[in-house]
């Protein structure tokens, strides 16, 4: 589904992605883990639009990705969450997820132009719909609270309805799990298996190893800018440079953070 050939990408002098080549298949989980600056999150603004690559293309469904703006490959069928909580913490949570839908602009600019009824159908719809991506990521009962008063973890998950909210048939999340205790992670879990088998395809950065390894069909590693290994999550934990290179050998994945 999405394909990334050769892809460089440098900060003036700072070369920071190296031929970096991956294929993430329409459905299943895929993770993509390495130590602190190996450069994953920058392969997320990659595919995403937020940077340009200094070399090499990126393809989803076929289509070249270069010089797309953002919204316009929102709309092909990816959305993001952000390392950096990115949610809007003065608006309830229901607001936050209609911000998301009206941004897909089915009412938002063109609303004045329809007739009252149709207008309060339109928006009936879009509340329903958003209640409903909020009980996809379990803050059903909490849709009215303000995202501020949020615990770290939901405003992770609040996070991801929004990105819901686009309708993405790939999900790329960027350390979902990061501020979580055991029991919100065990949950996440749970909602992303959820997510995968209602058809969406996941893309996963994360640094907890159990959940990374407990989750992904298919993990690729990095290592200062470079694919070191692709495979199943047994051979990564087996493999000797990922382990030198990030895992330890306790293999938990916390060498690059002590
Ligand atoms: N916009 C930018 N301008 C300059 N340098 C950048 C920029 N974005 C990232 N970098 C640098 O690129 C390298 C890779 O950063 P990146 O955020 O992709 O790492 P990461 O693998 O996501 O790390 P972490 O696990 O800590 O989130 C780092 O050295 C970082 O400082
Ligand atoms: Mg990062």
């Amino acid at each position: 589904m999405l394909t990334l050939s050769s892809i460089a990408k440098n900060f003036g002098g700072l070369q920071v992605l190296q031929d970096v080549s991956l294929a993430i298949p329409e459905r299943g989980i895929f993770g993509l883990i390495g130590p602190n600056g190996a450069g994953k999150t920058t392969v997320f603004n990659l595919i995403s639009g937020l940077l340009a690559p200094s070399a090499g293309v990126i393809e989803f469904h076929g289509q070249a990705l270069t010089g797309l703006a953002p919204h316009r490959i929102t709309r092909l069928g990816i959305a993001r969450t952000f390392q950096n909580i990115r949610i809007f913490k003065e608006m309830s949570l229901l607001e936050n997820v209609l911000v998301a839908i009206g941004r897909q602009g089915n009412s938002g600019a063109v609303s004045f132009l329809l007739p009252s009824a149709k207008l309060r159908a339109t928006q009936r719809s879009e509340r329903a719909a958003a209640k409903e991506l909020l009980a996809r990521v379990g803050l059903a009962d909490k849709a009215e609270l303000l995202a501020g008063k949020l615990s770290y973890g939901e405003q992770r998950r609040l996070e991801i309805a929004r990105a819901l909210a686009t309708a993405p048939k790939l999900l790329l999340l960027d350390e979902p799990a990061a501020g979580m205790n055991g029991a919100e992670k065990q949950q996440l879990m749970e909602e992303i298996v959820k997510l995968e088998a209602s058809g969406l395809a996941l893309l996963i950065i994360e640094h907890d190893m159990r959940f990374v390894m407990g989750l992904c069909h298919e993990i690729a590693v990095l290592n200062f800018g470079q694919l070191i290994a692709q495979g199943a999550p047994a051979a990564i934990r087996a493999d000797r440079q990922v382990i030198e290179a990030y895992l330890g050998d306790d293999g938990d994945g916390e060498k690059s953070r002590s």
